[in-house]
């Protein structure tokens, strides 16, 4: 009778109380900074003690009420304690059964601890139509587990089943869930149903959490894969570049691990006209550095990109250079093919210089004596000549030849009735003098001997020295023509032989100068003068010739 009494009185003091909260608030209770937000399913049901320990233990000497402020309606309103209600409290516990979505809204605990003290406790309740990852506690990550905690029925009595990515897991009505070996497999979702009892319904209430494994990561320095240190990136002032650096770090999961670009070492986060966008994936970062215009002052900096884990901190450096534009690289290609003519052209011109000059030191280096006395016998038409051949001819021989090539160069020549005795048929001193010469100088000139068959010396000395060149193959010929020619039908099939094989080396009136093309093609075909031979004259070694006792 006392309880009832008693229950009565409470009730009424709650019901003055409520419409106090309700209507007007002049009872101020304490209202602690806590919040709760519950996400639950509907068509479970909810078993929701008052969210502070105290205030849903120490029931004894406490009154509680509950109110609700529906999201729906956005109405203060006090909840019943009568336990045919869907909702309904019982001291600090609130009883939503068959959760439904208009059930979401903030639910109030009033707590009188004292006669005329009371706190106030608020819980927001989401009630979730379909499975969704906000229904998630906290997720799990760890290394190694060995076991999952419900996240429901923590205060309550009831039986448990477990499901992994929502199939059930046979047999496992513990709580905690034993995971006996976890590895990567044991990752995924699970859920506890927890099962209880309201006036003999059973009624559900869920949770669900995440279990990753993170992995046993053994250290793995960082390895930078782009861009190559020190390596130069060729752009174009003014326009937009990216520079793209990636970094495996060998751990999906890695909290310290960071890369980042960096200008003459500041870092470029956050710099106007740079951007910095990162990607992870399967334990590489990427980071590309978009410069939005390329400065002057980019080309004279240093670019580095930072790569950084929990150990170590590693970098590599590039450097902006200014493209070459394609005018430029014409242009050099051009200024470079000229310089190649140039060069070219240059080189034809002295090939044959070059060839004398390079001759000459090599030649004296490495020269043999090769037994022979005369550097070139001179074979020459000496009759039945008109006059201006023949004076043309004996202003060459007798001038330019032996000026240029004896005099100035100090060439030794057999010259025939200059070196033997005039009119003296000297048939074996010929064949010997030819011999003896290392070149064989042949003058065309253009009115040659009619008379083939009479044996002139200088056809003899001629045959003789075909003979020499083109069957024993021995001494060099060098053809000089004298004037013009019609064609060469005129002259010994021999020397038409050679003719056709080399064409003459052609004398024109004034090359005199003994460094003109002509000479020096004449040089070039010619022997190299030994040192010894320039001082010495020619006729000081003809007093020994054998020549001069047979002819005595
Ligand atoms: C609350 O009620 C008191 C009297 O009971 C009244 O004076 C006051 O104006 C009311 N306040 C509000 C906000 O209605
Ligand atoms: C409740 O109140 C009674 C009477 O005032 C008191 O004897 C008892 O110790 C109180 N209980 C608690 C737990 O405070
Ligand atoms: C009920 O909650 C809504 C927001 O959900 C809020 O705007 C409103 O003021 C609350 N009503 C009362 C009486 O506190
Ligand atoms: C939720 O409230 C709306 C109106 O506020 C009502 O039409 C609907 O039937 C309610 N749903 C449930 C499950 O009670
Ligand atoms: C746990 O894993 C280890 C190797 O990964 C295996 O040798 C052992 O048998 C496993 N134990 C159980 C109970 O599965
Ligand atoms: C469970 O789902 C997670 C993804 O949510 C997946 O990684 C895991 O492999 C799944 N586990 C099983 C056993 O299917
Ligand atoms: C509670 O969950 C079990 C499976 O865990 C299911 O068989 C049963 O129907 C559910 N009961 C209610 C009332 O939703
Ligand atoms: C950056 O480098 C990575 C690794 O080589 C490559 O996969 C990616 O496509 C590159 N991104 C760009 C924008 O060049
Ligand atoms: C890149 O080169 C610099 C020196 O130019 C050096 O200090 C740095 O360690 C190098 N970075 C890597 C990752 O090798």
């Amino acid at each position: 009778m006392m309880m009832m009494m008693l229950q009565i009185i409470l009730l009424l003091t709650e019901s003055v109380l409520v419409s106090s909260y309700a209507l007007n608030s002049t009872v101020q209770c304490e209202r602690p900074d806590e919040k709760t937000t519950l996400q639950v399913r509907a068509g479970e049901s909810l078993y929701l003690p008052c969210p502070n320990l105290q205030c849903y233990k120490e029931t004894e000497n406490s009154s509680y009420v509950w109110f609700r402020n529906l999201s729906s309606t956005k109405q203060v309103e006090q909840i019943g304690t009568e336990e045919s209600e869907r909702v309904h409290y019982h001291h600090s516990v609130l009883y939503i059964l068959w959760l439904n979505l208009n059930d979401t809204g903030r639910y109030i605990t009033r707590w009188w601890y004292e006669e005329d003290n009371c706190d106030e406790f608020e819980t927001d309740l989401v009630v979730h139509e379909e499975f969704s990852t906000d229904l998630l506690y906290h997720t799990m990550a760890e290394k190694k587990v060995s076991g999952i905690y419900c996240p429901v029925c923590e205060d309550q009595q009831g039986s448990i089943t477990w499901y992994k990515n929502f199939s059930l897991i046979p047999n496992q009505e513990s709580d905690p869930l034993r995971i006996p070996n976890s590895s990567k497999e044991s990752e995924g979702i699970y859920t506890c149903v927890c099962t209880w009892e309201h006036h003999g319904i059973k009624h559900n209430s869920s949770g669900s959490r995440r279990l990753i494994i993170e992995e046993l990561t053994i250290n793995i320095s960082p390895k930078i894969q782009l861009p190559v240190n020190n390596s130069v990136v060729f752009v174009d002032v003014g326009s937009k570049v990216i520079l793209n650096c990636s970094v495996y770090f060998g751990q999906t999961v890695c909290e310290r691990c960071s890369i980042r670009w960096e200008k003459n070492g500041i870092k470029l986060h956050g710099v106007d006209g740079y951007k910095q966008e990162y990607r992870k994936m399967d334990g590489t970062i990427q980071s590309l550095l978009t410069i939005t215009e390329v400065s002057e002052s980019d080309l004279r900096s240093k670019f580095a990109c930072r790569a950084e884990d929990s150990v170590e901190m590693i970098f590599v450096s590039v450097t902006l250079k200014r493209r070459a534009s394609v005018l430029y690289v014409i242009l050099a290609c051009i200024c470079t093919f000229l310089v190649f003519l140039l060069v070219a052209g240059v080189l034809k011109w002295f090939a044959l210089d070059l060839v004398l000059f390079l001759r000459q030191i090599f030649v004296k280096l490495y020269r043999k004596e090769d037994g022979k006395l005369y550097d070139a016998y001179v074979i020459y038409q000496r009759n039945n000549l008109d006059e201006a051949t023949s004076k043309t001819l004996s202003d060459f021989v007798n001038g330019s030849l032996l000026t240029v090539l004896e005099s100035y160069y100090g060439f030794k020549l057999f010259i025939h009735g200059r070196d033997d005795l005039p009119g003296e048929d000297c048939m074996n001193l010929i064949e010997t003098e030819i011999q003896l010469s290392r070149r064989l100088i042949i003058i065309l000139t253009p009115e040659a001997s009619t008379d083939k068959s009479s044996v002139s010396p200088e056809a003899y000395d001629l045959q003789v020295g075909l003979h020499q060149a083109l069957v024993q193959g021995e001494t060099g010929v060098i053809l000089i023509q004298l004037g013009k020619m019609q064609d060469y039908t005129h002259l010994p099939l021999g020397l038409q032989h050679l003719l056709s094989k080399n064409s003459p080396l052609l004398w024109r009136d004034g090359e005199s100068s003994p460094n003109s093309r002509f000479w020096k093609r004449v040089r070039y075909q010619m022997p190299v003068v030994s040192s010894c031979q320039r001082s010495s004259k020619s006729r000081s070694l003809k007093a020994s010739f054998p020549c001069q006792g047979f002819l005595v």
